[in-house]
């Protein structure tokens, strides 16, 4: 049991591609149990193959869902708990970056949706057995551009004026605001929230980007960062005894560090966890 993972039951969405494959591939090759989430069997059962052709004892498995409709999470959150008796590390990884604004069949911006009300969405439908399998952890994977993030209420969606870059960074400073929250809401469960950011990465994540910014994004994928390095700050949230009962910060390079000013704001985070409970028809749970 390498790293003290084995029996730990790992779920890791967008596991297909880029960090959150990398971290698959780490946290599998630590003993534990990997659930990856994607949304292309292809694409998963290729990624299952090379991690078992590492190590043919690994246990990993791939649960399909795309992560923009709100009714597969429910069925991806429903079919995790009847396949698995528990829940470890839940991991929101999935992230887009979309140059033209578009809307997922839940009529929602998709940039919105995916990288912020789908972490919202899945982690409270898990919240139970993540409780049930306590100490347990949630890592959120933001980025350094919540710093130029603002949570606008008036046009969440972009509906009025939408740009990719505004809105990307929006959802990941609604990530960090909902790690905070989150944590806060968490205390005394025995289960942690963290965020971080995993660094400039060469993945497929430029690939929704058009014009110039796209082809420099994608011209520049090769000296970036390797998807191995950018999951390393993953890998450790969801594995190192360094961080067993520390909740709600925000890491870059497996330390801590400081997120935006506006990430502090406690009224700010409960606002938009009300406003992310609506927009994802949840009942307005006591936590
Ligand atoms: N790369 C960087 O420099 C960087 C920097 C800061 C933060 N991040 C964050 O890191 C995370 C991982 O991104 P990455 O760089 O590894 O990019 P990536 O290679 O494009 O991987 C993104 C993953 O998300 C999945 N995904 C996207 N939309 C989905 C949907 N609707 N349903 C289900 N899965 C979906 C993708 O699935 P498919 O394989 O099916 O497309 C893929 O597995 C993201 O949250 C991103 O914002 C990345």
């Amino acid at each position: 049991m390498k790293g003290g993972m084995g029996e730990k039951v790992c779920l890791i969405t967008g596991a297909t591609s880029g960090i959150g494959k990398a971290t698959a591939v780490g946290l599998a090759s630590m003993g534990a149990s990997v659930v990856m989430v994607g949304r292309d069997r292809v694409r998963g059962e290729a990624v299952m193959a090379e991690i078992k052709e590492k190590n043919a004892n690994a246990s990993v498995d791939l649960m399909l869902a795309d992560l923009s409709s709100q009714e597969e999470i429910h069925r991806l959150a429903d079919n995790f708990k009847e396949a698995y008796p528990r829940l470890d590390v839940l991991i929101n990884n999935a992230g887009v970056i979309r140059s033209k604004r578009i809307t997922t069949e839940d009529g929602l911006e998709t940039t919105f949706a995916v990288n912020h009300l789908a972490y919202f969405l899945l982690t409270k439908l898990l919240l139970d057995m993540l409780k049930a399998s306590a100490p347990s952890r949630i890592v959120n994977v933001a980025s350094g551009e919540q710093r130029n993030g603002t949570i606008d209420f008036d046009d969440l969606q972009g509906e009025k004026g939408y740009k990719g870059a505004k809105a990307y960074s929006q959802s990941k400073l609604a990530t960090v605001l909902f790690t905070y929250e989150l944590a806060r809401r968490l205390e005394g469960t025995g289960i942690t929230a963290n965020c971080l950011h995993p660094g400039v990465v060469g993945t497929n994540l430029g690939s929704g980007v058009s014009g110039i910014f796209g082809f420099m994004v994608r011209a520049l994928t090769p000296l970036m960062k390797s998807p191995q390095k950018g999951a390393e700050t993953s890998i450790y949230l969801a594995s190192s005894p360094e961080v067993e009962g520390l909740s709600g910060r925000y890491f870059v390079k497996k330390a801590e560090a400081r997120s935006s000013d506006v990430s502090y704001d406690e009224r700010l985070a409960r606002r938009l966890w009300e406003v992310s409970t609506e927009l994802t028809k949840l009942p307005a749970y006591n936590l």
